[in-house]
C-alpha cells in the first residue's frame, strides 16, 4: 500500500492524513477480493524499515493500526474474514501485539477471506527468525540437517500455511518489492500502478486483476503452444 505520503503532499495535507485516507481503502479492498473470489489478501501495512521514519509519523501508523483493528475487528468478524498477521510480533508495543493477537484468535474459525496483514513485516528478517528456528531445533536434536528442504522452510516462515501468492500490487508507480514476500514470491505475477494507494478503489483492483488474467503463468516450463510449435 503505498502512495500515502504523496497523496496527502499533492493536497497541501499532512503525511497522516494520507495514512488515514489509505485506511479507508482497506475495507473496499477488502469487498473487492471477496467479490473477485480472493481467498488470500496480504496488506503490506508496516515494514521492519518503516521504523527509520520520522517518530511522529512512526506513531501516527501505530495509531492508525490501532484505529482500524478497534473499529473494523468487529465488523470483518461478521464477514466471516479470517485474520492472520505477518512479521515480527516480538519488538512492537505489548498493546498492540496484543490487537494483532487478539483479531487472529477471534477470527481463526472463519471461512472467508484470509486478510494477511503484513505488520513489522520484513522478508529478509522473517528469513532470519526462520534460520535461527531452524539452527535450534538441529542443536536440540529434533531435526536432521537432511531434513532442511523448500517444505521445511515453507512451514517456519511467517506464512506458514499461508499460499504463495500469485499476484503482488504494488501501487504509486514504484517498481520494486521493498522486502516484501521475498521466499514466497519465487512465480508471483506482479501489476505495478501509477495509482496512490489513497486512490486504489474497486476499479483500480479490477484492473489489476484482468492484467493479471493476461498473464501467461510458466513456473519454469514451456507453454503448451509453444511446445506444439517445436515438435
Ligand atoms: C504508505 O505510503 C506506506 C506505509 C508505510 C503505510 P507511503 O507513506 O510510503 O507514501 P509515499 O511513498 O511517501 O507517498
Ligand atoms: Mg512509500
Amino acid at each position: 500500500m503505498d502512495g500515502n505520503g504523496r497523496w496527502a503532499n499533492a493536497r497541501g495535507l499532512p503525511r497522516t492524513a494520507g495514512h488515514r485516507a489509505g485506511v479507508e481503502r482497506v475495507r473496499e479492498a477488502v469487498r473487492t477480493a471477496v467479490e473477485a473470489g480472493i481467498g488470500y489478501l496480504t496488506l503490506f501495512a508496516f515494514s521492519s524499515e518503516n521504523w527509520s521514519r520520522p517518530q511522529q509519523e512512526v506513531s501516527d501508523l501505530m495509531g492508525l493500526l490501532r484505529f482500524f483493528i478497534r473499529r473494523d475487528l468487529a465488523e470483518l468478524h461478521r464477514e466471516n474474514v479470517r485474520i492472520r498477521v505477518i512479521g515480527c510480533r516480538q519488538t512492537i508495543q505489548p498493546d498492540i501485539r496484543a490487537l494483532l493477537n487478539e483479531a487472529e484468535d477471534r477470527t481463526r474459525d472463519n471461512t472467508g477471506i484470509t486478510l494477511v496483514i503484513a505488520f513489522n513485516y520484513g522478508a529478509r528478517d522473517e528469513l532470519v527468525r526462520a534460520v535461527r528456528g531452524i539452527a535450534e531445533a538441529v542443536r536440540a536434536g529434533d531435526m536432521d540437517v537432511a531434513a532442511i528442504d523448500e517444505a521445511a522452510i515453507a512451514a517456519r516462515i511467517d506464512t506458514a500455511g499461508i499460499p504463495d501468492p500469485d499476484l503482488v500490487i504494488r501501487t504509486s508507480g514504484e517498481q520494486r518489492l521493498s522486502n516484501f514476500l521475498l521466499w514466497q514470491a519465487a512465480y508471483t505475477e506482479f501489476v505495478f500502478m501509477p495509482c496512490l494507494w489513497p486512490d486504489f478503489d474497486r476499479a483500480a483492483f479490477l484492473d489489476a486483476l484482468a492484467e493479471y488474467g493476461r498473464r501467461d503463468r510458466r513456473y519454469g516450463a514451456v507453454s503448451a503452444p509453444d511446445l506444439a510449435v517445436g515438435s
